[in-house]
């Protein structure tokens, strides 16, 4: 199990807010939150568009900065793509990979997924991958389908870079964007939390499989977020539509 001193917080704004003073609002309240937190390392993945301007309000790079998406090639011929080298020379750290909102809307798929993350970890980027299922169904195929994803994902990943992974579970259903969402039962994420260790080490077969963090998202809010928090295997959240309503995220950040 992971032993992580702070918890990590992904605030993943998504394709918010829409223009740039805005983004700066955001995230200098967060800034300013995060000099009188001590517990949490706040990760803010904003539109690819705003990161060289909050790059540069970042004094003292007291927040992270993470991107949430990232094409596999370092230059060329992509229209439209932005490549992991760029990122991390906007002194990116992170990047998300995998998002349950780019397979729905943009076709993403587990072998582009697995290039994406290869290549994050080739230009020293922390890659940030969701996995989680559609739905629960009774027969517990959701178990399936997770471990696909993480194997898929994951596939030939070398050892030596797992340290450097962090494994976000967000089931699809809870995601607070998505029609009659609610969180996942907390009791139930102990579950999944050891089912996740189980498949990463049938994958690896090694003990360095517990240096990767493994966090919660989905409807993550002021109510909910210690009860996940009291799950050892928790590391942290990552967090939508709430890392963009100061008061509920205040509540959290000097709470967890
Ligand atoms: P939510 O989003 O916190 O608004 O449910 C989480 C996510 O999609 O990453």
């Amino acid at each position: 199990m992971v032993k992580v001193e702070k918890k990590i917080i992904v605030a993943n704004w998504k394709m918010n807010p829409e223009d740039l003073a805005e983004a700066e609002n955001i995230f200098n309240f967060t800034l300013d939150l995060s000099r009188k937190t001590e517990n949490a390392e706040i990760i803010i993945c904003p539109p690819h568009i705003y990161l060289q301007k909050l790059n540069s309000l970042n004094s003292k790079q007291k927040i992270k900065l993470g991107a949430q998406n990232c094409f596999f090639e370092k230059k060329g011929a992509y229209t439209g793509e932005i490549s992991p080298v760029m990122l991390k020379n906007l002194n990116c750290e992170f990047v998300i990979i995998g998002h349950s909102e780019r397979k729905i809307h943009l076709c993403e798929t587990d072998t582009t997924i697995n290039k994406k993350i290869k290549s994050a970890l080739k230009s020293g980027l922390k890659p940030i991958f969701c996995v989680g299922e559609y739905e629960r169904d009774e027969n517990m195929l959701y178990f399936n389908i997770l471990k696909n994803q993480i194997e898929n994902g994951l596939k030939e990943i070398n050892k030596s870079t797992l340290k450097n992974i962090i494994i976000a579970y967000e089931p699809v259903w809870a995601i607070s964007a998505n029609k009659n969402a609610e969180a996942a039962d907390y009791r139930d994420i102990y579950t999944i939390t050891a089912f996740i260790r189980k498949t990463l080490f049938n994958m690896f077969k090694t003990k360095l499989i517990f240096e990767i963090k493994i966090l919660y998202g989905g409807s993550v809010d002021k109510n909910n977020f210690k009860n996940f928090l009291s799950i050892e295997d928790v590391s942290g959240f990552l967090i939508g539509g709430v890392s963009l309503k100061q008061g509920e995220l205040k509540e959290i950040l000097e709470n967890v």
